[in-house]
């Protein structure tokens, strides 16, 4: 099977004049396959991402969608990329337009000249898996930050993507949106929509990524599960991340095959 999307060898930046941020970075996701991005501030996560969805003008390298490679200069082609991959940017007030949180949701189906029966039912689906129904009429404006990155990313899920890019979910939520934003991921899993996100939560990436990517300076200096990134903690070359609690104690405990959550530690270890 064809990899949902794929970028190989992209290079990318935003002055064309300077040396690209990104640099010949190859990557692929497989239908409902969970990679996490990591890389310290700079390395360019966001780059990555705007450059999957054509954000950026490219000087090197292709992005691939289901097998075929996507003519960037084409609209329709590009249409068809930016509807099949979403991107969820980091701070919701970049994406936020529509008046009402339920306008949000309905704002993309609607542009897709979809009938009104069928922006309704997507701008529905979308506010019931992000748990906004309660706040649809509210003015997007006027939410908590993790209910403003929720309405954000019903606005992407609405238009029914294969593809759910996201840079830093999870920054700045508190314990409690983190883990609404986690019950979010876990309904997309379900529905195998597969999900590339930047995050700086090791915590997290353990229990949550099939695959992790480090990216350092531009470059992808690491790609693998989660397990393999993170044995080789603090041994990249030019950066040291920590290492997952619950990874470091399954380690210690000797455990095999390792935990991915505290609720697994907990049972085990009895
Ligand atoms: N709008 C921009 N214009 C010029 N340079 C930028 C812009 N955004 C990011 N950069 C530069 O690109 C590099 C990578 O940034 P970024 O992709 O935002 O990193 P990350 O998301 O990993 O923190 C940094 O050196 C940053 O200064
Ligand atoms: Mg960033």
């Amino acid at each position: 099977m064809a990899p949902i999307l794929e970028v190989k060898h992209l290079s990318a930046g935003y002055a064309p004049e300077e040396p690209p941020v990104l640099r010949e970075v190859s990557l692929s996701l497989e239908p409902g396959e969970r990679v996490a991005l990591l890389g310290p501030n700079g390395a360019g996560k966001s780059t990555l991402l705007l450059a999957c969805v054509g954000l950026l003008p490219l000087s090197g390298g292709e992005v691939w969608l289901e097998g075929r490679r996507v003519d960037l200069k084409k609209r329709r082609e590009l249409d068809r990329l930016r509807q099949d991959v979403g991107l969820v940017f980091q701070n919701p007030d970049d994406q936020l337009i529509a008046p009402t949180v339920e306008g949000e949701a309905a704002f993309g189906p609607r542009n897709l000249g979809l009938p009104p029966e069928e922006v309704k039912a997507r701008a529905d689906r979308a506010l019931a898996s992000c748990g906004l129904e309660g706040c649809r009429r509210r003015s997007p404006h006027q939410l908590s930050g993790g209910e403003k990155k929720r309405a954000a990313l019903a606005g992407v899920l609405a238009m029914e993507p294969r593809v759910l890019l996201m840079d830093e979910p999870a920054a700045g939520l508190d314990p409690e949106g983190q883990g609404r934003l986690e019950e979010a991921l876990d309904r997309l899993r379900q529905e195998g929509i597969a999900v590339l996100l930047s995050t700086h939560d090791v915590d997290f990436v353990w229990r949550w990524a099939d695959r992790a990517a480090v990216l350092l300076e531009g470059r992808l200096a690491a790609l693998d599960v989660p397990e393999k990134i993170f044995a080789q903690s603090g041994a990249l070359p030019g950066w040291n991340f920590p290492t997952p609690m619950v990874y470091w104690i399954g380690k210690k405990l000797g455990l095999s095959p390792l935990p991915r959550s505290r609720e697994e530690l907990e049972r085990r270890w009895k």
